[in-house]
């Protein structure tokens, strides 16, 4: 089977049917890795440590401001989504229609971070409904979750006009919400989709080819970059390296991976 639109639905209704066999007693198919042993593609030593260098510069960078203001504890999305109110603390205020703070879980094993609100998000008020939130969702469905299990949600929470790449200081203006939001949640690992997500994230300049495919560290919880659903719509071939990261992630949660060809 080509990595063709079908892929994560695929993997997603292979993941039910072994699932279902497993509950029906039978164990004596050798598909499924054991639980507790982690395949080869979970990542055992050190992932934390993956890339030092970037890693630092994200603290200085990505936290920012974030570090030197000390954070509320204990704080609730609610408090948080609050605090944002009607938002004016950057430029983008001024043109969004809705300010789309995030969906799911707010007490996520896993977290889902995109780069900011497109044209149909900033109308409905929820990330990635789009067509690349449709993929997105099949994604997370071939992982083992339904898409209320899992937090969405992106570094800017209004819309670029035009969907222009965010400035420098829209993104310092909503660093430090984003990582009140991680402290919220306190995922076990957060995905970031896409090359401004990771980069911002991660306080890096390297192309998301470079970052993906291995663990980096936010804020002392594994980060997992992978390409971003749009760019999986448009290279449909790079669906099967998602797959490969979402695996590792998978690993890190202690879910058994579906077993593929080869
Ligand atoms: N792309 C993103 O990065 N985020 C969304 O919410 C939608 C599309
Ligand atoms: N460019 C992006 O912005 N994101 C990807 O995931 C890949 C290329």
């Amino acid at each position: 089977m080509g990595p063709d639109d079908s892929y994560f639905e695929t993997i997603a209704s292979l993941r039910r049917y072994l699932e279902e066999l497993k509950e029906s007693g039978v164990d004596g198919l050798p598909l499924l890795p054991e639980a507790g042993v982690p395949g080869p593609d979970s990542v055992a030593p050190s992932p934390l440590s993956g890339t030092g260098a970037a890693d630092s510069l994200s603290m200085a960078e990505a936290a920012g401001s974030a570090a030197a203001v000390p954070l509320p504890g204990g704080e609730t999305l609610g408090e948080i989504r609050s605090d944002l109110g009607e938002c004016r603390r950057c430029a983008l205020g001024a043109g969004r229609t809705t300010l789309v703070f995030g969906v799911g879980n707010p007490k996520a094993r896993l977290l889902f971070v995109g780069e900011a609100p497109g044209r149909e998000e900033d109308l409905r008020g929820e990330p990635f409904v789009g067509e690349a939130g449709q993929l997105l969702t099949r994604i997370i469905k071939a992982m083992g979750f339904a898409r209320e299990e899992v937090y969405i949600c992106n570094v800017l929470k209004c819309r670029p006009p035009g969907n222009r790449n965010p400035l420098p200081e829209e993104v310092e203006a909503c660093s430090t919400f984003m990582l009140r939001q991680v402290r919220a949640i306190a995922p076990e690992a957060i995905v970031a989709l896409g090359t401004f997500a990771a980069q911002a994230l991660l306080g890096t300049k390297e192309p998301i080819s470079k970052l993906r495919g291995v663990f980096h560290d936010y804020h002392g919880i594994p980060l997992m970059p992978t390409f971003h659903p749009a760019f999986l719509l448009r290279n449909p071939e790079r669906k099967r390296e998602v797959w490969e990261d979402m695996k590792q992630v998978m690993g890190r949660l202690g879910i058994a991976t579906t077993p593929h060809k080869g």
